[in-house]
């Protein structure tokens, strides 16, 4: 069992009593570390984690007293127990030692077996203090990851491998605090819809953790043996009755060979395995990685019930834009195409994600009120009267008032009654002019105008791409660049291929 040794830090100047302490603990398994004075003694207890000090008082230039109480006056010491050793059994002498905040006496000369009893109990008191600690330090640790999470939380781009990865930067902040945290963690995630298995492999490098991702046909180990549910346990025996579950460590033993005390999570699309803690790990390791873990899977459950939700969202602005497409003309794709087009211009003119997104989806609502045009003025194959045309034009006023004003949609009712306005004010049905006209309004104007061009009407055939945006960027006898803002025109020039693309993949 890989378990570090305790060290223990003597005192003195006379060379033959530190051999004679020497010789009592390291056969007993301690690490024994030497100082012929105070100062080397604090020099030390600086440079490295010392579990107990055995000190001499009579020394030249700083006595023990003064060694005990600079250890027992300073924050990052004060823990570390130490033993007064003396030849003086005056009562005043230690009082003076309890004063300096000494946790025990021995006295000269040393009957081995008391320094041993004496050493072992404050070792023990000190595990228990630094477990006191560690779990001071787990709950702050708990609670920042947490609060954290919460605040960063954004439930339709949440990825479990980010999340996982902070649990691992806490990791490594606490090594760094010197507490014994797991060598390594490796950590599987299970790709449902490839249904494979991701594994990393993460450690700790020169104070930061580095992910390696491991291409060890660990797979094949699917299925994950049922442990009914997800499910922790210690890992300080691997050889386990169960011959499903024994293959599978040994699968992993292979690939991590010299492992020891291990805590893991199992469970059908996340294994984390977190080993060699450097101490024989207990039920509170275990529930420790388990309280970061279930953190990540509640964020994970949200995000996939939040993102249900907005399909399902989508799902129905697409499906009261067919709805709204039953009266007019066959126009196939030209809803999702104009959708496409507009996502496009808005992520060259390097709106955020939000907007790229709903834009993509609530352009497809740009002409629902013509559920309300008659059919015979939609499907009319001639041109339309003045009377006709009045009607026609209504539909973006109908539109936005069947959208109404809940604010997930209100850029749906933007588009509804701004698609036909123009940049120089020649449009309808209110006659905008520049940026009066939501930027939206303006995106999609120019998407429309594109696809109607692209597609045969009854008066006009179908142009091509080329012809397409020569109209749009020239003009023509009907359609003018003066209608267009002009940094959404000047996203069309640097996206007409991406236009053309959509246009050939939604062709109907
Ligand atoms: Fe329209
Ligand atoms: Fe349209």
């Amino acid at each position: 069992m890989r378990i570090k040794r305790k060290k223990i830090l003597c005192v003195d100047d006379e060379p033959i009593n530190l051999q004679l302490l020497e010789a009592i603990l390291k056969p007993n398994g301690y690490d024994v570390i030497l100082a012929r004075n105070g100062i080397d003694a604090l020099k030390t207890i600086d440079s490295e984690p010392i579990d107990l000090m055995l000190l001499d008082v009579m020394m030249p230039e700083m006595d023990g007293y003064e060694v005990c109480r600079t250890v027992k006056g300073n924050e990052r010491f004060r823990n570390i127990p130490v033993i007064i050793i003396t030849a003086l059994t005056e009562k005043d002498e230690r009082i003076k030692g309890i004063e300096a905040g000494a946790e025990e006496f021995l006295s000269k000369p040393f009957n081995f077996s008391e320094v041993l009893a004496r050493v072992k109990m404050l070792i023990k008191m000190k595990e228990l203090n630094d477990s006191l600690q560690s779990a001071y330090k787990d709950i702050v640790s708990l609670t920042r990851h947490g609060a954290a999470a919460i605040r960063s939380f954004d439930p339709v781009n949440f990825s479990l491998q980010n999340s996982i990865d902070s649990i691992m930067s806490q990791a490594i902040r606490r090594q760094e605090e010197g507490d014994e945290r797991p060598e390594f963690f490796l950590v599987g995630i299970g790709d449902d819809k490839k249904n494979l298995w991701h594994w990393i492999m993460y450690t700790f490098v020169e104070g930061a953790i580095k992910g390696r991702a491991l291409d060890l046909k660990l797979h094949d180990l699917l299925p994950i043996p049922d442990m009914g549910g997800t499910r922790l346990s210690l890992l300080n025996n691997w050889d386990m009755g169960n011959s499903e579950m024994a293959s599978f460590f040994n699968r992993i033993r292979e690939h991590c060979p010299d492992v020891d005390n291990t805590v893991f999570y199992l469970s059908p699309n996340l294994c984390i395995f977190a080993m060699n803690y450097g101490h024989d790990v207990s039920d509170y390791d275990a529930s420790v990685l388990n309280n970061f873990v279930v953190q990540s899977l509640f964020l994970k459950r949200l995000s996939s019930q939040v993102q249900e939700t907005e399909d399902a969202f989508d799902y129905l602005v697409y499906s009261l834009a067919r709805a709204a497409e039953a009266n007019d003309e066959d126009t196939g794709n030209h809803i999702i195409r104009v959708g496409r087009y507009c996502a496009v211009i808005a992520r060259y003119l390097g709106l955020d994600e939000k907007f790229i997104q709903a834009i993509r989806i609530q352009a497809t609502l740009h002409d629902v009120g013509k559920i309300h045009t008659p059919a015979q003025i939609l499907k009319k194959p001639g041109k339309l009267t003045d009377d006709e045309w009045i009607e026609m034009k209504k539909h973006t006023i109908y539109g936005a008032k069947i959208i109404g004003d809940h604010f997930r949609l209100s850029m749906a009712a933007n588009i509804a009654v701004t698609h036909h306005e123009k940049w120089d004010g020649s449009g309808y049905p209110n006659r905008l002019k520049g940026e009066s006209i939501p930027l939206e309004g303006r995106i999609i104007a120019l998407s429309d105008v594109y696809d109607a061009l692209r597609n045969a009407r009854v008066y006009k055939p179908a142009f091509d791409s080329e012809t397409t945006s020569r109209i749009i960027i020239e003009g023509d006898d009907r359609v003018l660049p003066s209608h267009f803002d002009p940094g959404v025109l000047d996203a069309f020039k640097h996206n007409v291929t991406k236009f053309e693309e959509i246009y050939e993949e939604l062709r109907s």
